[in-house]
């Protein structure tokens, strides 16, 4: 199987719409994917097709929400917070046994993780943890915004330090403070592999028609 995990240098950077738009490609070309979004917060169910949850159900075709988020909580708010808030934490090695029951072989299986890479699970469990126990490569979402090279350049230095694999950088274009894809991208080659990709995501009116991102899928 070829898994990703997807991550992002701060939440409501492009995870989802990069995850969807994937999704979307690969199920266009006939290949066969399997994309889930284990924990979310802020979920509401009266407005369950516009969370991430109903994106990733309706980019994939998986009509089970329980088989894209299984954890899912109503307050906006860090995992561990909002997990605590309804008095059903996140039990970590449940985490990681629930993806590696979904792989499949042949398949291409995305997960979108939540917020960025320091995000608190439990109290002492972060998102970083759970990507080392999977032990996939990473996808990082960037952005555009002023600031965001510092933000990218600090995921990365931690994501190296713990020795995971950055497969690529989707630099995806913020709505604010636009300092260009161009100039992001150029901040930031210096310091990834000559192995990692960095894929342009501009900014566009859906995940639906996003350039193609399938290049992605070409160095295995
Ligand atoms: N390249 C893009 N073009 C147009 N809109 C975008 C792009 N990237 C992200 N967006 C929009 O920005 C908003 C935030 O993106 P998204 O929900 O994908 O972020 P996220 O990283 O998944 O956030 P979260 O941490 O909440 O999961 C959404 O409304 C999404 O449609
Ligand atoms: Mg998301």
């Amino acid at each position: 199987m070829t898994g990703y995990f997807i991550t992002a240098i701060g939440t409501g950077v492009g995870k989802t719409f990069f995850t969807a738009a994937l999704t979307h490609q690969l199920r266009e070309k006939n290949k066969p994917v399997r994309t889930v979004k284990p924990i979310i917060s802020g979920y509401d169910d009266a407005h369950h097709d516009s969370s991430d949850t109903g994106i990733l159900m309706q980019a994939s075709g998986e009509v089970n929400r329980e088989e894209i988020s299984p954890w899912r909580y109503a307050a906006p708010l860090s995992p561990h917070l909002a997990a605590a808030m309804e008095d059903r934490p996140i039990d970590p090695f449940a985490l990681v046994k629930w993806f590696q029951h979904r792989i499949v072989p042949d398949t291409t299986t995305l997960i979108e993780g939540v917020g960025g890479i320091m995000v608190p699970i439990t109290p002492d469990y972060t998102v970083l943890d759970w990507m080392r126990a999977l032990g996939v490569p990473v996808v990082l979402v960037a952005g555009t915004y002023l600031g965001a090279i510092n933000h990218t350049l600090l995921s990365i230095e931690q994501l190296v330090r713990h020795g995971l694999v950055i497969h690529a950088v989707i630099i995806s274009q913020s709505a604010h403070e636009d300092c260009g894809i161009e100039a992001t991208a150029q901040a930031i080659a210096p310091w990834i592999s000559r192995h990692t990709q960095i894929i342009h995501l501009p900014r566009i009116c859906s995940w639906q028609s996003a350039p193609n991102l399938l290049s992605l899928m070409d160095e295995q």
